[in-house]
């Protein structure tokens, strides 16, 4: 492996800065081409990290590089599982006998609960692990000790067990909100070996019911309500539909848990069904002061399913493991977050995304640090929230997604000088960010004063695959780094040729190697996940060596001749909007469910504040005439099946979708249009006059 771009020795820097990309999705056998990149090469200067850090880093040894070196490859892992506590010592690091199921810490056994709570109970007991931050300023903070965690962990595990009678192995779905219910309803299910299977609060009770089709999973844990942007938002009535939506795909769910914002005071407006719904407030009661012991799991017993979105309409369960994903979490928190467990730690993410399990409970939990968790929206009451959370509370690492900061910098751009905090460390994570946002995010946000990490990494990934280590590498604004220790990222082109460093052109980026914190399967559908993540680059089918099995991310990059990857976004029928991660196929199905819309197609425009804003291109059917009502029952179809946060910017009734000769609709060439770019020669197409017309109407309606 070359060696990272270590600051103190000397860097022959030529860095790249593209600045669009996204090749728009064309199809999951249309990958990145080259001709749809614009690469615009730009120097950045490289950052280094203050003294001061360096002095406190966990990480400052640049050995670490030596040591977890392709030479010493799996071993070099133990150090990661090394800051956990085992039950019993696994026999065998990785074992690659069936791949590209790797497996790993095999023969270990442990419990990520314990691992989060019990373990530092000792030393921390009366430290706070959770604080959780209201959106309604005048309320309190809730104050969750590690003791109070672990009393209320205890508590709800046994109400899974014996009130929803769940056991080890089975599913169990939350629809929850940030909430301190969520982490103590996650470490319940992980103390008993129950599969949790959180779905981000803000999809639909439709998404949530597929899922629960998917995880067959019978019962639902979820809340009255919850704030957000000012508005309390009825979560239990969502919780009915769900139950509704689950029984049309085949689902009864048994039970729904429901946790009350306001202990002993309901606020939804649906009624509960008797012998079905419970307050968990109350169940609690019952199990007042009552322990239960944290089962030893196998380090590949699953520890939960995260779905997420892919290149087909059904989305995949990410199945992780217990024992390499929470030494995986714990490894990178520790030595790219700097997380010592006298930090205050904010991650300012969604639980519902695996950024949240893995930096918002896991990782930070594991390392026995007090993590912040936010109910709210950024802006709310006013652009200084999120800066005055930090001071009051002390926040010295921060964490959140390039959406959050470009919105925060509009809103904004000198509001964190008033407020009196400094972070050590802050990271990114999500999107690409962009040069320019990056240094406000370094000069205003950080005060100059901390070190930057751009982390890339995927709900399939687990935790970071590239970063810099912030005590030993410099910064480069846009850039995520190198691989991380451990993970020996490679470019392949189309045709699997590899493309090296400094050619500056783009590719795929794959990885190299197994990692701990790679996902174990796709839940339910093991071909699923060889076709769609190692297929495509695997050197030879029958090897038993990982060498021949590269990892295929998704993703497009370039690699400059210092060994920093800079990525570009997506190249597959995958939207970032905002940070969350979207499928054009869903997005299309749930268009399509409007009765006059005969075929639709997904694609991103590119935003200032969002990074990409889904768009809509629809056909009627015959006999219906485009009206604004069809276009508006299309974004409340999309708002009911998906979530609000999947609602398009626009839609436009066209009459009819550019298409290939064998029918294959040309999302690239609507994407092309929509943002404005070269959409190139379509006289090959089997209807290239539709193109202009297309043209014109989305320059006569421009968003
Ligand atoms: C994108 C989020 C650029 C990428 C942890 C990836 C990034 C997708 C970065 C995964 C980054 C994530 N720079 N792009 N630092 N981090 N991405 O599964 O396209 O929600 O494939 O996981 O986010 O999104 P997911």
């Amino acid at each position: 492996m070359g060696k990272p771009g270590v600051f103190n020795k000397a860097l022959i820097c030529d860095p790249p800065i593209l600045k669009v990309m996204q090749s728009s999705g064309g199809g999951a056998a249309e990958h990145l081409l080259e001709s749809e990149i614009g690469v615009h090469w730009k120097e950045e200067e490289l950052i280094n990290p203050p003294p001061k850090f360096i002095a406190q880093a966990n990480m400052a040894d640049p050995a670490i590089f030596e040591r977890f070196g392709e030479e010493n490859f799996p071993e070099c892992f133990r150090e990661y599982a090394e800051l956990l506590s085992w039950d019993r010592y696994w026999h065998t690091t990785l074992d690659t006998s069936n791949p590209p199921f790797w497996k790993w810490f095999v023969g270990g056994k442990l419990n990520a609960s314990y691992n989060c709570i019990d373990r530092h109970l000792a030393k921390h007991r009366n430290k706070a692990a959770i604080i959780w931050v209201p959106e309604q300023e005048e309320e309190p903070d809730q104050i969750l000790t590690f003791q109070e965690l672990y009393s209320r962990v205890n508590e709800f595990a046994l109400v899974l067990s014996e009130v929803a009678g769940l056991k080890k192995g089975d599913r169990v779905t939350f629809h929850l909100p940030m909430n301190p219910s969520l982490p103590v309803s996650m470490l319940a299910a992980a103390r008993l070996g129950i599969i949790h299977n959180e779905v981000f609060g803000g999809f639909s009770a439709k998404a949530c019911a597929e899922r629960m089709e998917d995880a067959k999973s019978k019962i639902l844990v979820t809340c009255d309500g919850y704030y957000r942007n000012g508005q309390w938002i009825d979560k239990k009535a969502d919780a009915d539909l769900t139950v509704d939506e689950a029984s049309k795909v085949g689902i009864k769910v048994e039970k729904v848990l429901v946790w009350r914002r306001y202990p002993g005071k309901y606020l939804s407006k649906a009624e509960m069904v008797a012998g079905r719904d419970y307050f968990v407030d109350e169940l609690l009661k019952k199990m007042h002061g009552k322990r239960v012991y944290p089962i030893p799991m196998d380090s590949e017993d699953p520890l939960f399913l995260m779905y997420t979105s892919g290149s087909t309409g059904r989305p995949k369960g990410c199945q992780h493991r217990t024992g390499g994903y929470l030494a995986y979490a714990a490894g990178t928190s520790k030595y790219v977050q700097d997380i010592h467990p006298e930090d205050v730690y904010w991650c300012f993410a969604d639980i519902g995304w695996i950024t949240g399990h893995s930096y918002i409970v896991y990782g930070p939990l594991a390392l026995g640090a007090t993590t912040v968790m936010y109910e709210g929206v950024p802006m709310f009451p006013d652009p200084g929230r999120s800066w005055r959370i930090a001071e009051r509370l002390g926040v010295n690492i921060f964490h959140t997604a390039p959406t959050t900061i470009r919105m925060l910098r509009k809103a904004a751009p000198n509001e964190p000088d008033k407020y009196n905090y400094h972070f050590k460390t802050m990271t990114t994570v999500g999107e690409p960010i962009e040069p320019e946002v990056w240094r406000w995010y370094y000069d205003v946000v950080g005060k100059g004063e901390a070190c930057i990490t751009d982390t890339w990494w995927q709900t399939e990934t687990g935790g970071i695959m590239c970063s810099t280590l912030p005590a030993l590498q410099s910064m480069k604004p846009g850039s995520a780094g190198s691989g991380m220790p451990g993970i020996y990222p490679i470019i392949y082109d189309e045709n699997g040729n590899e493309i090296k460093k400094g050619e500056r052109r783009a590719g795929n980026i794959c990885i190299r190697n197994p990692w701990p914190g790679i996902m174990q399967t796709i839940w339910g559908d093991p071909e699923r996940y060889v076709r769609q993540y190692y297929l495509k680059y695997c050197k030879n089918t029958s090897s038993k060596d990982w060498h021949d099995w590269p990892y295929f991310a998704g993703d497009g990059a370039v690699l400059a001749p210092d060994g920093y990857f800079r990525i570009l976004g997506r190249v597959d029928d995958v939207i970032k909007v905002a940070g969350h991660r979207l499928g054009t196929k869903e997005l299309e199905n749930a268009a399509l469910t409007t009765k006059e819309i005969s075929e639709a197609a997904a694609v991103p425009l590119a935003d200032e504040l969002r990074g990409h804003v889904p768009l809509i291109f629809a056909s009627l059917k015959p006999g219906a005439t485009p009206s604004k009502e069809i276009e508006a029952e299309v974004v409340s179809n999309i708002a009911k099946e998906l979530g609000p946060i999947a609602k398009p910017r626009a839609v436009y009734l066209v009459p009819d979708l550019p298409k290939t000769r064998s029918g294959k609709i040309m999302r690239r060439v609507l994407a092309a249009i929509s943002n404005n770019e070269d959409y190139g020669d379509v006289t090959t197409l089997a209807n290239p006059d539709v193109v202009e017309t297309i043209r014109k109407t989305v320059r006569e309606h421009s968003v």
